[in-house]
């Protein structure tokens, strides 16, 4: 099936980092931008306002998600489990019950997610997960685990979606498109580094075409030793 061109996109979340980068992205595609943000944060955009609409608003809230989704081909939705009110969980359905049709919709997550329980996780790792998670929760700063709860609502949907699995992140210059593989333990994404402008131009390089569909791609810094030691590497 020949599938139409994306044009116009939804970027929920869009005043944070890696909102901010994808924004920039998708200008230079020529995309036209709608962004979803907190009333609060709207300020944080005064650089892109005049070159994106911004609809302020939380971004589980399924009135503010549906005027914002409309009309776009494809949405790229931050996913973050800030408070302890199901933030994320609330944000995936919003846009999985409103987006268009045949919208693509790109969400991210990071490495703790996994698909289909075939990641091989190091002992430190799922240590570190645990311990955040219980301190977050006792803090009632986030809800880890309502960000699981986000992507299990995302794999088991029929829309067009895909997960992209970031690594550990850092700033700095683009690499480019970063590699992927289906499996946090595949060799190829041992360095475990992503810029995080490279993480954004990802989310919006995965908008085209069918290829990453109902996938869960954990990514990896092009550039970085485990990318560059493995040929058989992907790219979208
Ligand atoms: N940080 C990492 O090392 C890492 C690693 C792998 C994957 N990831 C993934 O990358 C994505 C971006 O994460 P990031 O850490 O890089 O941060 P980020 O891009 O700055 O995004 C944080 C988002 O959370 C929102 N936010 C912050 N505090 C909030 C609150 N109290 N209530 C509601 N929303 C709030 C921000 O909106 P405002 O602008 O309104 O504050 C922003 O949209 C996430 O999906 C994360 O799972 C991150």
């Amino acid at each position: 099936m020949e599938v139409d061109p994306v044009r116009r996109i939804c970027i929920v979340g869009v005043s944070g980092k890696l909102g901010t980068y994808m924004t920039r992205h998708a200008l230079a595609r020529g995309y036209e931008v709608v962004g979803v943000c907190r009333e609060k944060s709207v300020p944080k955009l005064a650089d892109l306002a005049d070159r994106i609409t911004i609809i302020p608003g939380q971004t589980d809230d399924p009135d503010v998600i549906r005027r914002a989704v409309a009309g776009c081909d494809g949405v790229l939705t931050v996913l973050v489990p800030w408070g302890v009110k199901d933030y994320a969980s609330g944000t995936a359905r919003a846009v999985l019950d409103h987006a268009e049709p045949d919208a693509r919709l790109v969400f991210s997550c990071g490495w703790h997610i996994t698909k289909d329980g075939q990641d091989r996780y190091k002992r430190r790792f799922l240590a570190l997960v645990k311990i955040m998670t219980l301190v977050a929760r006792w803090a009632r700063l986030a809800d880890i685990d309502d960000q699981v709860r986000a992507t299990r609502l995302i794999f088991a949907s029929d829309r067009r979606w895909t997960v992209v699995r970031g690594s550990d992140l850092e700033e700095g210059e683009s690499q480019g498109l970063p590699v992927w593989s289906r499996h946090v333990g595949d060799p190829v994404l041992a360095s475990n580094r992503t810029r995080r402008t490279d993480f954004a131009l990802f989310m919006v390089a995965a908008l085209d075409g069918d290829s990453l569909v109902h996938e869960a791609p954990a990514i990896v810094g092009r550039t970085t030793a485990s990318a560059l030691a493995h040929a058989e590497v992907r790219t979208v």
